[in-house]
């Protein structure tokens, strides 16, 4: 039989729904720079899902918190770049859940501004009572993390493993309920034919709102910015593979690799290294709409959202909404870049 998100253990951790806006002004703006009308233009605001200033993850975490409460864990270990908006989002998890928390933060970004290693999410990090442990790029993980269980469990604790961006099939579960949400919101405006844009780095943001799609068709289009791999065409493989266990698990048709529409053109030399389109898009959304973006990831995701808007490709549709997904702690660590 058919599941849907709502069959899963879950630990409630988001303000939802998240509200769903329109961005008249940075519509203009863009209207001017096209010099024609474009579709109308929606933000949708996963950043105010509430948890430790919010983002995509805390939706993810509902389910994967929710596994790990049913199994009876302690604590949490996640992994990810030194500044992680997950990692944060998930120190915050635990902490509402009663849980221990330790983050494996590998050193992989090669970004020297002076607050990177201090500020941002790294500081919230401890804020939040996680305990931060910090490896080399080139550390071999399965070892660390081997290790890390070993000195848990000999301690008489339970962990419970996060992978990186929360991107499991439990974790996209959270943006298969999203998809649900989102198609329910543009129905109540009449808009029946949409985009969907946002940025993917781990994929299970994209996985679970393709699965989703399998849930509830004619909902809107996904397309995904990728802002993390040089090799899209593997990436969007890795995405494909996921939306797949997502939809298994939720017990509904396996979506097809054509479902996954993945842009490479906004990812700049790699992940972390701002791009002058970043920028530009970070301050015109601050400056048309009051919206704050992030550096490494919705700042490179709207970056390809507007240009999609000018270079007319939305042209078929009746609207065009971009998934803000959060990261605004990590303007802090690029503080020099603004
Ligand atoms: C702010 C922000 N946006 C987007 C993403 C990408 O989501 P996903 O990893 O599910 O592809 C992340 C992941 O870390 C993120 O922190």
């Amino acid at each position: 039989m058919t599941k849907t998100p709502d069959d899963f253990p879950r630990f409630s951790l988001a303000h939802l729904p998240t509200p769903l806006l329109e961005m008249k002004r940075l519509r203009h703006a863009l209207e001017k720079r096209a010099n024609r009308e474009l579709p109308r233009l929606f933000i949708k605001r996963d950043d105010c899902t509430g948890l430790a200033s919010g983002g995509n993850k805390t939706r993810k975490l509902e389910f994967l918190i929710g596994e790990a409460l049913a199994a009876g864990a302690d604590t949490i270990i996640t992994t990810g770049a030194l500044q992680s908006n997950h990692a944060r989002q998930t120190a915050a998890a635990a902490a509402a859940a009663g849980l221990s928390c330790v983050l494996v933060l590998f050193d992989s970004v090669p970004y020297r501004g002076h607050a990177y290693r201090s500020s941002g999410n790294l500081l919230l990090d401890r804020l939040l009572g996680a305990e931060v442990r910090i490896e080399e790029a080139d550390a071999d993980a399965g070892e660390v993390f081997r290790k890390l269980f070993r000195e848990i469990e000999g301690r008489g604790g339970k962990p419970y493993f996060v992978p990186v961006g929360g991107s499991s099939a439990v974790g996209s579960l959270g943006y298969a309920a999203a998809y649900l949400e989102i198609a329910d919101q543009l129905e109540v405006l009449s808009i029946s034919n949409a985009a969907l844009v946002h940025a993917s780095s781990s994929g299970g943001t994209q996985a679970g709102l393709i699965a989703g799609a399998q849930i509830r068709p004619n909902g809107p289009a996904v397309i995904g910015i990728n802002v993390y791999r040089a090799d899209n065409h593997r990436m969007a493989e890795d995405i494909h593979a996921l939306a797949c266990k997502t939809a298994e698990i939720l017990n509904v048709p396996l979506p097809e690799l054509s479902a996954v529409t993945l842009e490479g053109g906004f990812l700049g030399e790699r992940y972390g290294i701002p791009t002058e389109a970043m920028k530009e898009a970070v301050e015109l959304t601050a400056r048309t709409e009051g919206v704050l973006l992030d550096p490494v990831y919705t700042g490179k995701g709207m970056a390809g959202f507007l240009a999609k808007a000018v270079a007319g490709d939305y042209a078929k549709q009746d609207a065009a909404v971009f998934l803000h997904t959060g990261g605004m702690a990590g303007l802090f660590a690029y503080e020099g870049e603004f």
